[in-house]
Protein backbone atom coordinates (compact mmCIF):
# COMPACT_ATOMS: atom_id res chain seq x y z
CA UNK A 1 0.00 0.00 0.00
CA UNK A 2 0.98 3.44 -1.16
CA UNK A 3 1.48 6.24 1.61
CA UNK A 4 0.45 9.21 -0.02
CA UNK A 5 1.09 12.67 0.80
CA UNK A 6 -1.38 15.47 -0.97
CA UNK A 7 0.43 19.38 -1.10
CA UNK A 8 -2.17 21.84 -1.76
CA UNK A 9 -1.87 25.61 -1.44
CA UNK A 10 -6.02 26.64 -2.13
CA UNK A 11 -9.14 25.23 -3.22
CA UNK A 12 -8.23 21.41 -2.93
CA UNK A 13 -10.42 20.06 -5.60
CA UNK A 14 -7.77 17.57 -7.28
CA UNK A 15 -7.23 16.53 -3.71
CA UNK A 16 -10.38 16.08 -3.13
CA UNK A 17 -10.95 14.08 -6.64
CA UNK A 18 -7.40 12.04 -5.74
CA UNK A 19 -9.30 10.91 -2.02
CA UNK A 20 -12.45 10.47 -3.36
CA UNK A 21 -11.35 7.60 -5.62
CA UNK A 22 -8.63 6.38 -2.71
CA UNK A 23 -11.91 6.24 -0.24
CA UNK A 24 -14.16 4.25 -3.22
CA UNK A 25 -11.19 1.63 -2.88
CA UNK A 26 -10.51 2.60 -6.92
CA UNK A 27 -6.58 2.95 -5.61
CA UNK A 28 -4.22 0.92 -3.26
CA UNK A 29 -3.10 3.88 -1.57
CA UNK A 30 -3.78 5.45 1.62
CA UNK A 31 -3.43 9.28 2.32
CA UNK A 32 -1.06 9.98 5.01
CA UNK A 33 -0.87 13.64 4.76
CA UNK A 34 -2.15 16.75 3.34
CA UNK A 35 0.10 19.71 3.88
CA UNK A 36 -0.33 23.53 2.99
CA UNK A 37 1.79 25.98 2.74
CA UNK A 38 -1.27 28.64 3.18
CA UNK A 39 -3.13 27.80 6.51
CA UNK A 40 -6.18 29.37 4.41
CA UNK A 41 -5.96 26.88 1.82
CA UNK A 42 -10.10 25.53 1.86
CA UNK A 43 -8.45 22.08 0.82
CA UNK A 44 -7.14 21.81 4.41
CA UNK A 45 -10.58 22.10 5.94
CA UNK A 46 -11.67 19.56 3.72
CA UNK A 47 -8.74 17.38 4.80
CA UNK A 48 -9.94 17.81 8.45
CA UNK A 49 -13.47 16.61 7.64
CA UNK A 50 -12.22 13.56 5.80
CA UNK A 51 -9.83 12.86 9.29
CA UNK A 52 -6.41 13.25 7.30
CA UNK A 53 -3.42 14.27 8.93
CA UNK A 54 -3.11 17.42 7.99
CA UNK A 55 -0.03 20.19 8.94
CA UNK A 56 0.45 23.80 7.54
CA UNK A 57 4.06 24.65 6.75
CA UNK A 58 4.09 28.38 6.13
CA UNK A 59 6.51 28.73 3.21
CA UNK A 60 6.80 32.72 3.69
CA UNK A 61 10.00 34.36 3.73
CA UNK A 62 11.87 30.66 3.11
CA UNK A 63 13.82 30.09 0.17
CA UNK A 64 13.50 27.37 -1.55
CA UNK A 65 16.02 24.69 -0.25
CA UNK A 66 15.37 25.61 3.13
CA UNK A 67 11.47 24.66 2.51
CA UNK A 68 11.98 21.63 0.95
CA UNK A 69 13.93 20.70 4.27
CA UNK A 70 10.95 21.16 6.33
CA UNK A 71 8.79 19.24 3.52
CA UNK A 72 10.96 16.36 3.74
CA UNK A 73 11.16 16.29 7.57
CA UNK A 74 7.17 16.07 7.44
CA UNK A 75 7.08 13.48 4.46
CA UNK A 76 9.44 10.90 7.07
CA UNK A 77 7.57 11.41 9.91
CA UNK A 78 4.12 10.84 7.51
CA UNK A 79 6.35 7.75 6.15
CA UNK A 80 5.39 9.37 2.70
CA UNK A 81 6.67 7.33 -0.17
CA UNK A 82 4.73 9.16 -3.13
CA UNK A 83 3.48 12.84 -3.42
CA UNK A 84 1.09 14.74 -5.38
CA UNK A 85 1.52 18.16 -5.89
CA UNK A 86 -2.05 19.02 -6.31
CA UNK A 87 -2.36 23.40 -6.91
CA UNK A 88 1.07 23.69 -4.78
CA UNK A 89 2.48 27.17 -5.38
CA UNK A 90 5.81 26.26 -4.42
CA UNK A 91 8.72 24.83 -6.51
CA UNK A 92 10.42 21.83 -4.70
CA UNK A 93 14.03 21.97 -4.22
CA UNK A 94 16.20 19.60 -6.20
CA UNK A 95 17.67 17.48 -3.32
CA UNK A 96 14.02 16.53 -2.13
CA UNK A 97 13.38 15.82 -6.03
CA UNK A 98 16.38 13.51 -6.13
CA UNK A 99 14.92 11.72 -2.75
CA UNK A 100 11.67 10.87 -4.45
CA UNK A 101 12.52 9.37 -8.28
CA UNK A 102 9.50 9.22 -10.21
CA UNK A 103 7.56 9.34 -7.35
CA UNK A 104 6.25 12.85 -7.02
CA UNK A 105 3.21 13.38 -9.52
CA UNK A 106 1.68 17.42 -10.70
CA UNK A 107 -1.22 17.82 -12.36
CA UNK A 108 -1.13 21.27 -14.55
CA UNK A 109 -3.78 22.58 -16.52
CA UNK A 110 -2.59 22.97 -20.65
CA UNK A 111 -1.05 20.12 -22.53
CA UNK A 112 2.50 20.51 -21.91
CA UNK A 113 5.20 21.26 -22.78
CA UNK A 114 2.48 24.41 -23.86
CA UNK A 115 2.31 27.05 -21.27
CA UNK A 116 4.02 26.25 -18.49
CA UNK A 117 3.90 28.33 -15.05
CA UNK A 118 1.38 30.01 -13.70
CA UNK A 119 -2.00 30.84 -15.40
CA UNK A 120 -1.69 28.20 -17.82
CA UNK A 121 -5.19 28.59 -19.18
CA UNK A 122 -5.15 32.35 -19.91
CA UNK A 123 -1.72 31.62 -21.46
CA UNK A 124 -3.23 29.35 -24.04
CA UNK A 125 -6.41 32.23 -24.15
CA UNK A 126 -3.85 34.34 -25.02
CA UNK A 127 -1.92 32.84 -27.71
CA UNK A 128 -4.98 31.75 -29.29
CA UNK A 129 -4.71 28.23 -29.26
CA UNK A 130 -7.66 25.83 -30.14
CA UNK A 131 -6.73 23.36 -27.96
CA UNK A 132 -5.47 23.25 -24.35
CA UNK A 133 -6.24 20.69 -21.62
CA UNK A 134 -4.11 19.11 -18.60
CA UNK A 135 -1.31 16.88 -18.05
CA UNK A 136 -0.11 14.78 -15.12
CA UNK A 137 3.66 14.59 -14.88
CA UNK A 138 6.65 13.13 -12.71
CA UNK A 139 8.06 16.32 -10.99
CA UNK A 140 11.84 16.62 -11.75
CA UNK A 141 14.33 19.51 -10.86
CA UNK A 142 12.71 21.74 -14.00
CA UNK A 143 9.52 23.53 -13.47
CA UNK A 144 6.51 21.35 -15.48
CA UNK A 145 8.68 19.17 -16.94
CA UNK A 146 8.84 15.70 -16.08
CA UNK A 147 8.06 12.21 -17.90
CA UNK A 148 4.35 12.82 -19.17
CA UNK A 149 2.06 9.99 -17.57
CA UNK A 150 -1.74 11.04 -18.98
CA UNK A 151 -2.93 14.13 -20.78
CA UNK A 152 -6.35 14.83 -21.77
CA UNK A 153 -7.68 17.39 -24.62
CA UNK A 154 -10.01 20.59 -24.56
CA UNK A 155 -11.20 22.44 -27.59
CA UNK A 156 -10.68 26.27 -26.52
CA UNK A 157 -14.07 28.03 -27.57
CA UNK A 158 -14.87 31.44 -29.66
CA UNK A 159 -16.19 32.74 -26.59
CA UNK A 160 -14.04 31.71 -23.56
CA UNK A 161 -13.26 33.40 -21.13
CA UNK A 162 -10.36 32.11 -18.68
CA UNK A 163 -12.88 31.25 -16.18
CA UNK A 164 -15.30 29.32 -18.66
CA UNK A 165 -11.89 27.57 -20.03
CA UNK A 166 -10.43 26.49 -16.59
CA UNK A 167 -13.86 24.97 -15.30
CA UNK A 168 -13.30 22.90 -18.63
CA UNK A 169 -10.48 21.70 -18.30
CA UNK A 170 -10.94 21.33 -14.38
CA UNK A 171 -13.61 18.51 -14.97
CA UNK A 172 -10.84 16.60 -16.83
CA UNK A 173 -8.09 17.01 -14.59
CA UNK A 174 -10.47 15.19 -11.90
CA UNK A 175 -10.73 12.37 -14.20
CA UNK A 176 -7.14 11.97 -15.51
CA UNK A 177 -5.30 12.49 -12.05
CA UNK A 178 -7.28 10.00 -10.02
CA UNK A 179 -6.41 7.49 -13.01
CA UNK A 180 -2.94 8.42 -13.15
CA UNK A 181 -2.08 7.68 -9.43
CA UNK A 182 -3.67 4.70 -10.14
CA UNK A 183 -1.27 3.29 -12.37
CA UNK A 184 1.52 4.27 -10.81
CA UNK A 185 0.22 2.91 -7.44
CA UNK A 186 -0.68 -0.28 -9.55
CA UNK A 187 2.79 -0.42 -10.90
CA UNK A 188 1.60 0.18 -14.45
CA UNK A 189 4.01 2.99 -15.71
CA UNK A 190 7.27 2.22 -17.33
CA UNK A 191 9.24 5.36 -17.73
CA UNK A 192 12.20 5.05 -20.65
CA UNK A 193 13.95 8.14 -20.57
CA UNK A 194 11.00 10.94 -21.15
CA UNK A 195 8.67 8.43 -22.55
CA UNK A 196 5.84 6.67 -20.00
CA UNK A 197 4.64 3.27 -21.14
CA UNK A 198 1.15 2.29 -19.78
CA UNK A 199 1.17 -1.83 -19.42
CA UNK A 200 -1.83 -3.77 -19.24
CA UNK A 201 -3.38 -4.44 -16.16
C1 LIG B 1 -5.48 23.22 -10.90
O1 LIG B 1 -5.92 23.87 -12.06
C2 LIG B 1 -4.17 22.51 -11.18
O2 LIG B 1 -4.06 22.01 -12.47
C3 LIG B 1 -3.16 23.59 -10.94
O3 LIG B 1 -3.68 24.34 -9.86
C4 LIG B 1 -5.10 24.20 -9.80
C5 LIG B 1 -5.42 23.68 -8.44
O4 LIG B 1 -6.81 23.60 -8.21
N1 LIG B 1 -1.86 23.03 -10.71
P1 LIG B 1 -7.35 22.83 -6.96
O5 LIG B 1 -6.73 23.47 -5.72
O6 LIG B 1 -6.96 21.38 -7.09
O7 LIG B 1 -8.84 23.03 -6.98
Amino acid sequence: MNNVGILISGRGSNFRALSDAIEAGRIPARISLVLSNRASAAGLELARERNYPTVCIPSKGLGRDAYSRLLAREFKSAQVDLVCLAGFMRILGPELVKQYPLRILNIHPSLLPAFTGLHAQRQALEWGAKVTGCTVHFVDEELDHGAIILQHPVPVEDGDSEESLSSRILVHEHQIYPEALKLVCQNRVRVEGRRVRIMPE
